[in-house]
């Protein structure tokens, strides 16, 4: 990748989380069992036959990922593979079409170069968030899979994703609703369970949150995950413990913190069901991990009509703080990359 690329006229550190059109999108086409080459496309509006199962049905899934820019200059991926594992997984489920790892990668690489004066230069906070696709399309009214599908990848610079409150802290606030059936698809990225969580999320908003956090839907008891991230908690006891659930996106960011606490940090980790209520009082520290969200510490938690504090409440602890930096540090090239998760764009 050529550092001396000339950056777009954009206030990098100013970037919410929305949508910017950059130049470049990928595109390949499944039909009569087979996937074409893929293109890069300039336009972004997307034609479909209005009888689309995924506009219809929600055949149709989606990954989310970023991509950062080192102090050398090179534009870092982190972990892409693991995004197409789980893309491929949640197309099984659909029964959608394989998108290949190799293609999937390809095609974020492809298109990450093709918009290198869009991914935010190093140093500005901001970074290129990745969204690939996978949509039915063609006609199909009666409810069966689509008989052709469209994969996609397109990117924008983002800069945060939660507005915090007190010192870096963000708040969720218990939802009524459930997110995901036991059995259900909680555990993909599919459109449709995002759809069911708005209004979970307008009405945790509505109480000052930052988002919705869901516990189990047959208990209602134990810590699921939040809306558009995972959770993850210090314990008094010094042990860092994350949900077990099959309800839950399996995240990326949570198995790297987790990786982190235990061989950087030398903490007992554990993966095991936690119950909100009973054990509250033992956390020493809890955060929202995800691509977004990265490691957001969260101060407070609002359930049975009161906010309850996390820890210190309004301030950040400090082995997030530090699984934060390991993280963060490792993504965007400033700490040795020792267990191979960052993939240079060429
Ligand atoms: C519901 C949900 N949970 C968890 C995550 C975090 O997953 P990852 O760390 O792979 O981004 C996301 C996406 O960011 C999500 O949408």
């Amino acid at each position: 990748m050529d550092a001396q690329v000339t950056k777009q006229p954009l206030n990098w550190s100013e970037l919410g989380f929305q949508y910017i059109k950059t130049d470049t999108r990928y595109r390949a086409v499944w039909r009569d069992g087979a996937w074409s080459l893929g293109e890069l496309i300039g336009e972004e509006n997307i034609a479909i036959h209005e009888g689309a199962p995924s506009i219809h049905y929600a055949q149709q899934c989606f990954e989310g990922m970023k991509a950062q820019t080192a102090p050398d200059g090179r534009i870092l991926l982190f972990r892409p593979e693991l995004n197409a594992e789980r893309m491929r997984r949640t197309a099984q489920r659909l029964l959608m079409p394989d998108v290949p790892v190799e293609m999937f990668v390809d095609a974020v690489k492809r298109v990450v170069s093709a918009n290198a004066s869009w991914v935010p230069p190093y140093g500005s906070g901001a970074s290129l968030y990745i969204r690939p696709m996978l949509i039915g399309v063609g006609e199909n009214l009666g409810l069966k899979p689509a008989q052709s599908y469209e994969f996609r990848v397109f990117v924008s610079p983002v800069g945060p994703y939660y507005k915090q409150a007190g010192l870096g802290t963000i708040s969720l606030a218990v939802s009524e609703m459930d997110r995901a059936a036991p059995r259900g698809t909680g555990s993909y990225k599919a459109g449709a369970n995002y759809a069911g969580g708005l209004l979970a999320t307008k009405q945790a908003q509505a109480l000052g949150a930052n988002e919705a956090l869901y516990l189990d839907s047959r208990e209602e008891r134990f810590i699921d995950e939040a809306g558009s991230a995972n959770i993850v908690i210090v314990m008094k006891d010094g042990s860092v413990a994350t949900p077990k659930s099959e309800a839950i996106l399996p995240s990326i960011t949570r198995r790297s913190i987790m990786t982190l606490a235990e061989k950087k940090l030398g903490l007992t980790t554990v993966e095991r069901q936690i119950e909100l209520r009973k054990e509250i009082g033992d956390f020493a520290e809890a955060a929202a991990c995800g691509t977004a969200a990265v490691l957001s510490p969260v101060g407070r938690i609002w359930f049975d009509d009161a906010w309850h504090q996390v820890g210190e409440g309004d301030v950040a602890g400090p082995v997030m703080h530090k699984l934060y930096d390991l993280l963060v540090g490792i993504q965007k090239g400033e700490l040795a990359d020792e267990f191979g998760w960052t993939v240079a764009v060429d």
